[in-house]
């Protein structure tokens, strides 16, 4: 680690408008699109390190902790604010629209998340639906803009939109599962912390079906010295790793089956094979 991020959002933006222009060269309002996206993901961690206190990014010291909150939610507003100022410099109001409702979303999936904190009762469904404010919108609506930007027709960006929702819940889910499984050398970010701060993720929803002292150690909010560390073995004991996997593998497909209408491509194919990625950052 300690480099950049792995610029995802921007790789799919690009190979959405590849795609969707096949006898053309893509426009530099494509090309803009795609470092918007990146610029919105970028200020979305600043701030979510700030939320979560998180020391580590990429491998590297996050924001916050080298140069205190108040700099770090600056910073997360400036990017926010510059990639409103390109968004509004692409003069499309459609994607204007399509990406500044992503912007809303963020914060009020962050708001959800923080209100659910330490709640066991917490549904699968309520829990994507956190996952999609925080993590699929962008990807949801950068896909979808990159097709308008290509003057697709109205059944094919909703295709796109689905697409990049799919993509975005598979690749949370992921992240979730990883948050359990990896380690923070190979993440680049703290391990085993959603759990500790209270984000009731999808391994462990599924788990808490099958241990019920888990509940129990979640509702005293881990008050007592061994309870995290129990709490994260019930749930790496359990199946609810297996079952997120699933989770996410039903997605991945999903994503896939949205891309069926695109004229065939070495685009297309990459698109195809990032949902193979993502599911593989697993293995
Ligand atoms: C991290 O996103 C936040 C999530 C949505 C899970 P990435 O894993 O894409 O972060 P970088 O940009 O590669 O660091
Ligand atoms: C995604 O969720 C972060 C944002 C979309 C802002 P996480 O909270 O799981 O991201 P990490 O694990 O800190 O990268
Ligand atoms: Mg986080
Ligand atoms: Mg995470």
């Amino acid at each position: 680690m300690g480099r950049g991020g792995k610029r995802l959002r921007p790789a799919i933006v690009l190979l959405i408008s590849r795609a969707t222009t096949p006898d053309q060269d893509i426009t530099s309002k494509h090309r803009r699109l795609a470092e918007i996206t990146e610029m919105i993901h970028t200020a979305s961690l600043v701030h979510d390190d700030v939320i979560d206190d998180s020391d580590l990014r990429r491998g590297i010291p996050t924001v916050h902790s080298s140069f205190g909150n108040r700099v770090a939610v600056l910073a997360g507003d400036f990017l926010f604010a510059q990639s409103s100022w390109y968004l509004a410099n692409l003069d499309n109001l459609t994607v204007v629209k399509l990406l500044s409702e992503v912007i809303m979303n963020l914060a009020e999936g962050e708001i959800q998340q923080g209100l659910n904190r330490f709640d066991t009762h917490l549904s699968i469904e309520a829990y994507l639906e956190k996952s999609y404010y925080k993590t699929a919108s962008l990807i949801a609506n950068s896909s979808q803009g990159a097709g308008i930007l290509s003057d697709v027709s109205g059944e094919m960006a909703k295709n796109l939109y689905n697409y990049g929702r799919h993509i975005g819940l598979a690749f949370q889910i992921v992240d979730d599962i990883l948050d359990f499984t990896g380690s923070s050398d190979a993440l680049g970010k703290p391990a085993a912390s959603d759990l500790k701060s209270g984000n009731l993720t999808a391994p462990v929803l599924y788990a808490l079906k099958e241990k019920p002292y888990l509940e129990a150690l979640i509702e005293r909010e881990f008050a007592q010295e061994e309870d995290l560390d129990q709490a994260i073995a019930l749930v790496r004991d359990s199946g609810g790793i297996d079952r997120s996997r699933e989770l996410a593998a039903y997605h991945a497909q999903q994503a896939v089956q949205n891309l069926a209408d695109l004229p065939a491509s070495q685009s297309r194919e990459a698109l195809t094979e990032l949902a193979d990625y993502v599911l593989s950052r697993l293995y």
